[in-house]
């Protein structure tokens, strides 16, 4: 194509040069021919023959010896192209471009002047300058904004030179094309849209530039635009709302939570940094990393004062733009806190007697966890008389749950256990004292069951005689022990006037001295009673046991005492060695040892005519009586008790050694014996009456008893067989029958053995009888008391007491 319009351009510039030129000759060529290629024969235009061209040396030559572009054929006359012709490398811009070669002829020398006219041809493409343009472009420029582009170039001209510019197709730019004065195209991009970088950061647009030639040539250059940012983006949080939840007792620095936010922004616009929105009490707590955005515990949390955190959090990047969000923090419970007991009231004074199930205090138990850790169990320790009952909400009385005894357990310490159900469980427990106040609900109770007391007799009055002892577990005044006597009487006299006991110590003493022969025993209540309200008592019994001192000397009853001389006893004169011829009879108030009688001869007319029994008193005859004994025979006898020191009694008795009363004419005086008989008829018939006196009373005694009760008889007919002496002389120490009473009585029994005096010697004995230092001290009132008692058991208990004595004896 491009040869075959070389050639038609060639022959239509030969057809227009071929005349106007004398001697010259022009040509017309396109640029670029090929070498060889025929531009014309200049031969022909010059008119020249071709056989002379080789003769006259014909060849091509420049002017100014500039390049020679082209050459002569000789051979066809034809001017041919030598080498390479450019048009924009000889002549540039310049709108003609006119190339000047010269035909030389010799002999003779000729000259021809060639015109080479070159004309332009499409060989070039519009060229940039550089492959690719740089552009930074905000992404806040405004829309309508102007970026002047580079030329492109074409070393063609005319038509191949620039044409026009195109870009790419793009949603932001287009392109402006503008011509200046000089009718230079030159370019700019128009922003058509507004950038952003968030969304396209770059861009690559080709830029095309086109020239006019046929056919057409092009340039492209890249245009890189880097879209700059603004800060035009807020940072955005990932979530509006951050929960998060974390137990209580977390330590410092426990990871809460991490927020973030991001801004499209890029550098100092995408900077994020986490503030708290505004500062509260709350916002010491935690602590917010402004770079990380990691929420911390700051300080220890409690649940119990807070349980549930909401805070403000703010991002903002370098500029200052900013957005917010919500932390809430949900602190969830830990078992931290341990129950408390509260003692809401309490009665540390329990009465022993309060019935089981009292309530005694009210306990109140709180736990500050929440849900399972504030679940309480309390308790107390087992093997107390005391129990928990659980009440309305947290509350709890304490109850008794059987009897109290103060006495037993005074005090209780009652620990009380509360343990939460957390896990682990936190327990605690407080004590609470109980005091258990006494009531007067034990009476004094003597430490034996009855008191014994010894007393001799002739005691001082004032004498101790025992202590009795009662105790009272009770507390203080319902314990304390008063202890009195009872009222009560002992020989019809108040019993006060016997003893008395001291009201504090229990001590009793005797008030009067005892006398034995009066009073052996007595019996009296002491009362122990305590000081509480209403008292307490019990009483017991005191026996009182007066024992016998050897007070009384032997009483000698027969012979009549020292001074009656006129006693005598017969003595016959035939009597036989150990023949009973008298007896001595004497009697002790004392008892036991001190009334055991010993009789012995002290002194005698004959010392071995009479002997005694020890024991029995009795006298009688060592060896037969011969005549020369001396009729009348004196004894003196000692009658000494076995009390320590012992007491003695004598008596003189006289024996006249005769068969016949009547054969005694020297008896001094026989009135004597008319005394003696008298005496002796008078004693048989005082024998007689109190005899018979004494067996009727018997009988009516036995008739009433019969009556009464049935009981066996009295062994009344043992009594004949015990020795006189041995009998202890029986003390009435209950008054007896009006005769009787406030006597004393000694019925002496005399033995079998005597031959002349077998009897049964009664005496009774009144108040004008007795020793002076035995005299009853009894008041006629005394008397009348007695007196006026109908009771008829105390007419015979000296008789019962007696009867008694006998059998006792007899076992
Ligand atoms: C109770 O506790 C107190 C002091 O803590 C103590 O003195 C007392 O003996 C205790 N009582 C009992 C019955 O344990
Ligand atoms: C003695 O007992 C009574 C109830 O019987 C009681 O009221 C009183 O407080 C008690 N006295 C003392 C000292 O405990
Ligand atoms: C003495 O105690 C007995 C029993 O212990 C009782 O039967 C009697 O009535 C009491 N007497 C007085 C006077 O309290």
């Amino acid at each position: 194509m491009r040869l075959k319009s070389v050639v038609t351009g060639c022959i239509t510039f030969i057809l227009i040069v071929l005349y106007p030129v004398c001697g010259d000759v022009s040509y017309s060529i396109p640029e670029e021919m090929k070498r060889g290629s025929v531009i014309g024969n200049i031969a022909k235009d010059i008119g020249i023959d071709l056989a002379r061209l080789s003769a006259r040396k014909a060849r091509i030559d420049s002017e100014d010896n500039g390049l020679i572009y082209c050459s002569l054929n000789l051979n066809t006359g034809d001017l041919v192209v030598q080498d390479r012709i450019d048009r924009e490398g000889l002549c540039g811009k310049k709108a003609s471009c006119v190339l000047k070669q010269e035909l030389v002829l010799e002999n003779p020398l000729e000259l021809h002047r060639i015109s080479l006219s070159i004309q332009d041809i499409n060989d070039n493409s519009p060229q940039f300058k550089e492959g690719s343009q740089k552009f930074e472009i905000s992404e806040s420029a405004d829309k309508g904004s102007r970026f002047l582009l580079d030329e492109a170039l074409d070393a063609d001209i005319g038509e191949n030179g620039i044409r026009g510019y195109n870009i790419e197709q793009n949603d932001h730019f287009k392109l402006n094309v503008n011509s200046n004065s000089g009718g230079r195209k030159y370019c700019e991009l128009v922003l058509e849209r507004e950038l952003d970088r968030e969304d396209k950061n770059e861009m690559m647009l080709l830029l095309t530039a086109v020239d006019g030639g046929s056919p057409q040539r092009s340039g492209t250059v890249v245009i890189h635009v880097t879209v700059l940012d603004a800060n035009d983006n807020v940072p955005v949080f990932s979530q509006s709302v951050y929960k998060a939840s974390l137990p209580e007792n977390s330590p410092q620095d426990t990871l809460v939570i991490t927020v973030s936010a991001t801004d499209a922004d890029v550098g100092l616009n995408g900077d994020v940094t986490y503030v708290f929105s505004h500062v509260s009490s709350e916002n010491e707590l935690f602590s917010l990393d402004p770079k990380t955005g990691e929420v911390k515990v700051a300080a220890p949390l409690d649940y119990e004062k807070e349980s549930s955190y909401e805070m403000q959090i703010n991002a903002k990047d370098g500029l200052g733009l900013a957005s917010g969000a919500t932390i809430i923090i949900e602190i969830t419970d830990v078992n931290d806190n341990a129950p408390v007991i509260q003692v809401k009231s309490l009665s540390n004074l329990i009465p022993e007697n309060v019935s089981p199930g009292s309530e005694v205090g009210i306990i109140n138990v709180q736990d500050r966890d929440s849900e399972n850790n504030r679940q309480v169990r309390c308790s107390i320790q087992q093997n107390v008389p005391f129990k928990l009952v659980p009440s309305i909400k947290n509350y709890y009385s304490l109850v008794t749950t059987g009897q109290l005894d103060r006495e037993l357990v005074s005090d209780y310490n009652i620990t009380i256990t509360a343990t939460d159900e957390g896990s682990p469980p936190l327990s605690s427990s407080k004590t609470v004292h109980l005091s258990v106040a006494d009531v007067n609900d034990n009476p004094p109770v003597f430490e034996e069951q009855s008191y014994s007391a010894y007393v001799s007799e002739n005691n001082k009055p004032g004498s101790t005689l025992c202590s009795v002892t009662a105790r009272d577990p009770d507390w203080r005044q319902n314990g304390t022990v008063i202890y009195s006597l009872l009222p009560g009487e002992v020989n019809g006299a108040p019993v006060s006037s016997y003893v008395s006991v001291n009201g504090d110590t229990g001590v009793i003493h005797a008030v009067r001295s005892f006398d034995y022969e009066q009073l052996r025993s007595l019996k009296v209540h002491v009362m122990a009673r305590d000081n509480g309200s209403p008292p307490l008592s019990s009483n017991v019994s005191v026996s009182v046991f007066v024992s016998d001192v050897n007070d009384n000397s032997p009483q000698i009853l027969y012979p009549a005492p020292e001074g009656n001389s006129f006693m005598t006893e017969l003595v016959p004169k035939a009597a036989h060695g150990g023949s009973l011829v008298s007896k001595v009879i004497a009697v002790d108030a004392d008892s036991g040892q001190n009334a055991w009688l010993s009789y012995h001869i002290v002194q005698s007319t004959d010392a071995g005519l009479f002997t005694i029994g020890v024991h029995s008193g009795e006298i009688r005859t060592q060896r037969d009586i011969s005549e020369s004994d001396s009729m009348k025979q004196n004894l003196i006898v000692a009658v000494k008790d076995n009390g320590q020191p012992p007491l003695s009694a004598t008596c003189s008795m006289n024996l006249i050694i005769s068969d016949n009363l009547a054969e005694v004419p020297e008896l001094k005086d026989i009135s004597s014996d008319e005394k003696n008989s008298k005496l002796t008829s008078y004693l048989i018939i005082a024998l007689v009456s109190v005899s018979t006196f004494f067996l009727t009373f018997i009988i009516i005694i036995l008739g009433v008893r019969f009556c009464r009760r049935r009981k066996p008889r009295m062994l009344f007919d043992g009594a004949v067989a015990i020795p006189g002496a041995y009998l202890p002389p029986n003390y009435a120490d209950v008054d007896g029958t009006g005769t009787l009473r406030s006597a004393y009585n000694y019925d002496t029994y005399l033995t079998t053995g005597s031959r002349t005096s077998d009897f049964k010697f009664v005496t009774s004995y009144n108040d004008n009888t007795l020793p002076a230092d035995q005299t009853l001290r009894k008041s006629p009132s005394d008397f009348a008391d007695v007196f006026g008692d109908n009771d008829s058991s105390p007419e015979y208990q000296w008789f019962f007491e007696m009867v008694q004595l006998l059998s006792d004896w007899q076992d």
